[in-house]
């Protein structure tokens, strides 16, 4: 039998995963067996929580989180707020009225005390805000519907409301692509501006959907560290490890060659986070390779194999790595 990665990283990491209500049903003993934590795919997204205005949905989320408590496994809260995955309803005036930013922020405080609240003591760590950085921005944060409806104080509010609703979560910021230079120093200036205002953030989400060329694990280290000397914890939110470069659809090699290099990152990522006591758990966006999200849009020629498992479940080059790294 396949020994347990979570196991292996116990005491050190929380290793998690993303499901959904199919996976945890199809593949439940593999979920159980290898990992600490889960976060939902989309379960906890607004549009599925909160569909139309005042009519929450809880029932996909919460088989997930008792699917995790007969387990023993943690539960990551994903996510509040996004310009994705939210219906327009939250952004619209009423009778035609232009939207007004006292009504967007009550459906707002609405929105996240119902979600918080439903799972309090129970998800540990919400990650309150996702995606909200635009390093092209003059103020650093991308000009969507929360921010042209309530201005750049969106963000302070969204972590207040999490806060109140439960005030033992933990509340992260949720960002990709953060080792990217100027990434990466707008959302150092967005924390700084939350932290000076007394704003109750925990940590920095690194979604890490990586590719087997890029970037560095040196880049990685350094970003790791950025956010650790702000008093930050670090996640891993989302990690997988693509065979292609992003949107390009050719094969740069063999794909045993690919996985073999694949593997090799992965174990030199995690033997990094060993010099890291900030960072706190490492998810993975995905169980097998059957079910990513990076094969989902994507065209027939095009299959992508991210995950520590194969489409039969087995264990990968990947997830030797992984396990050996511990
Ligand atoms: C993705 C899911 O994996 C897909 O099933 C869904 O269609 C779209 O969202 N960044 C995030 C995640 O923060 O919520 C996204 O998840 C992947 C990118």
């Amino acid at each position: 039998p396949t020994p347990s990665l979570a196991k292996a990283w116990q005491g050190q990491l929380l290793i998690g995963a993303a499901v959904d209500e199919k996976n945890i049903k199809s593949q439940g003993e593999l979920i159980a067996n290898q990992f600490s934590s889960v976060v939902a795919e989309n379960a906890m997204k607004p549009m599925a929580t909160e569909p139309r205005e005042g009519e929450f949905h809880f029932e996909a989320a919460d088989a997930i989180v008792r699917f995790a408590q007969s387990h023993d496994m943690a539960i990551r809260g994903h996510t509040l707020l996004w310009h994705l995955h939210t219906p327009d309803w939250m952004w619209q005036g009423r009778n035609g009225q232009p939207a007004d930013r006292n009504l967007v922020l009550a459906r707002l405080k609405r929105h996240i005390e119902t979600e918080v609240g439903h799972y309090k003591g129970q998800v540990y760590v919400w990650d309150v805000v996702n995606e909200i950085i635009d390093e092209k921005q003059a103020d650093c944060l991308r000009n969507d519907k929360w921010h042209q409806v309530v201005g750049p104080d969106y963000v302070d509010e969204a972590f207040r409301y999490a806060h109140a609703a439960d005030p033992a979560a933990r509340l992260f910021i949720n960002e990709y692509s953060t080792t990217e230079p100027a990434k990466q120093r707008c959302l150092i200036r967005v924390v700084q501006g939350l932290q000076a205002r007394g704003v109750p953030i925990n940590g920095i989400g690194h979604q890490m959907h990586i590719s087997v060329f890029y970037p560095r694990v040196e880049e990685i280290d350094q970003t790791l560290t950025a956010f650790a000397r702000l008093g930050l914890e670090n996640q891993i939110t989302e990690i997988d490890m693509s065979l292609y470069k992003w949107k390009d659809n050719r094969l740069y090699d063999t794909r045993e060659n690919l996985l073999a290099l694949q593997a090799r990152r992965y174990g030199d990522i995690m033997r990094m986070i060993h010099n890291h006591p900030d960072v706190t758990a490492v998810t993975w966006w995905g169980v097998t390779d059957a079910s990513t999200w990076l094969n989902q849009d994507a065209p027939a020629d095009h299959h992508d194999q991210p995950l520590l498992f194969d489409a039969q479940g087995q264990p990968k080059g990947a997830f030797w790595a992984v396990f050996n790294a511990a």
